[in-house]
């Protein structure tokens, strides 16, 4: 359907959908979408089309998406001010670190400044830290990758390198958590080539455990900035552990789309679709692998059917993920369902275990 947007308002549009700009000019999150682009807006996923002169849109509405006309918008001018601050670092590179609460805008405000700040010249990378809801590497993992344009989301950078974690929440596993972090950073901080680094983190930001991971990932990386997102005072504990580093709060969108842990977990399941897509069973000799993690593998045959596991090349670049289908202990053989078709030289073992649908299952 057609819909025409005045300039200076805002066409919310909900996904599953398509939206492509019939005449005129619209921003989302700070990249300028231009006549006849066309955007797909995932399902789960929502994008703001705030319209910079008077704009016809084409929409078209998949099942149960919706979209909302709002009369200004929807970025809160807090994150102009805090774009400012963060082009105001003279350190180069510049590291910013992203908290906020789950769907409190983080890969929004992310996505916001990388466009803000990319141009011909400026060299930013992300590394996105949250293994619950990751834009760029699979879930579980911790990955990063450079931006060299503007774009309307972060999955469309595509991946330079990841760590698999193997959990959704690092609080299940925070040494390794902080030691893939760690790892990204060192990568990208030895490539010398970086203006800016934006570390987008997960939601779990209440809570002594998640505190106490924050407060570590903080001591670890130590950002020369932390770009904190609330609605009210959620951050305040947090920040208040923090004294060292400058923090900067700025607000939540009224527009942000909270959705439910049920919702969640289903964005997760179609990103593990997305990353195992084409994938084959391979068998692999497990004496010729390293396998990290091997503890978790259950001892009784057959349980080990659905553990996600990552696998690395013998340089320890992140080649994919895959689900373990079948562990001979006897044999040393292994059968793995994952798009990787080189010979993997590590296999880390998850704790996450997926049926044949894809659905996360308790392991
Ligand atoms: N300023 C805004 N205007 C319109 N929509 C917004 C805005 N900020 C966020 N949203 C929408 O709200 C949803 C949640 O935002 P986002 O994904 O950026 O949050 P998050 O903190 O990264 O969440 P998660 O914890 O899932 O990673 C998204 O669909 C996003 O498009
Ligand atoms: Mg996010």
């Amino acid at each position: 359907m057609k819909k025409t947007v005045e300039a200076n308002k805002t066409l919310i549009v909900n996904g599953p959908s398509s939206v492509r700009i019939i005449s005129g000019r619209a921003e989302v999150f700070g990249n300028i979408i231009k006549e006849n682009q066309q955007i797909i807006v995932r399902e789960g996923k929502r994008q703001p089309f705030h319209a910079l002169e008077n704009t016809e849109f084409h929409v078209s509405l998949g099942a149960n998406a919706t979209m909302q006309e709002e009369e200004t918008k929807t970025i809160p001018e807090s994150w102009n001010e805090a774009l400012q601050t963060v082009v105001a670092i003279q350190k180069k590179p510049a590291v910013v670190m992203v908290m906020g609460k789950a769907d409190s805008g983080k890969s929004s405000f992310s996505t916001y400044i990388v466009n803000n700040l990319v141009n011909g010249k400026t060299k930013v990378a992300v590394l996105d830290s949250d293994l619950e809801q990751s834009d760029i590497g699979p879930p579980c993992t911790v990955s990063y990758n450079y931006v060299t344009r503007r774009v309307t989301e972060l999955c469309e950078i595509g991946m330079s390198n990841a760590f698999f974690v193997g959990v959704t929440s690092p609080i299940q596993a925070v040494n390794k958590s902080i030691e893939g972090l760690t790892a990204m950073h060192r990568e990208i901080m030895q490539k010398h080539d970086a203006d800016y680094i934006i570390i987008n983190t997960d939601g779990a930001i209440e809570g002594e455990s998640a505190i106490n991971y924050k407060l570590q990932l903080v001591n670890q990386l130590k950002p020369d900035l932390i770009v904190g997102i609330q609605n009210q005072e959620e951050l305040a504990v947090l920040f208040s552990g923090i004294d060292t580093i400058t923090t900067y709060c700025i607000k939540s969108s009224p527009n942000a789309n909270v959705r439910s842990p049920e919702k969640r977990t289903r964005l997760r399941e179609m990103n593990y679709a997305k990353y195992l897509k084409d994938a084959k069973i391979r068998s692999l000799f497990a004496s010729h692998m390293e396998i990290q993690e091997k503890n978790i593998l259950p001892k009784e045959a057959g349980k080990e059917k659905g553990i996600l596991v990552g696998l690395k090349n013998s340089k320890k670049h992140f080649l994919g993920i895959g689900i373990m289908l079948e562990y001979n202990r006897a044999r040393q053989t292994m059968k793995v369902l994952t798009p990787v078709s080189i010979k993997p030289a590590i296999i880390t073992i998850g704790r996450i275990r997926l049926d044949p649908e894809l659905r996360e299952m308790p392991l």
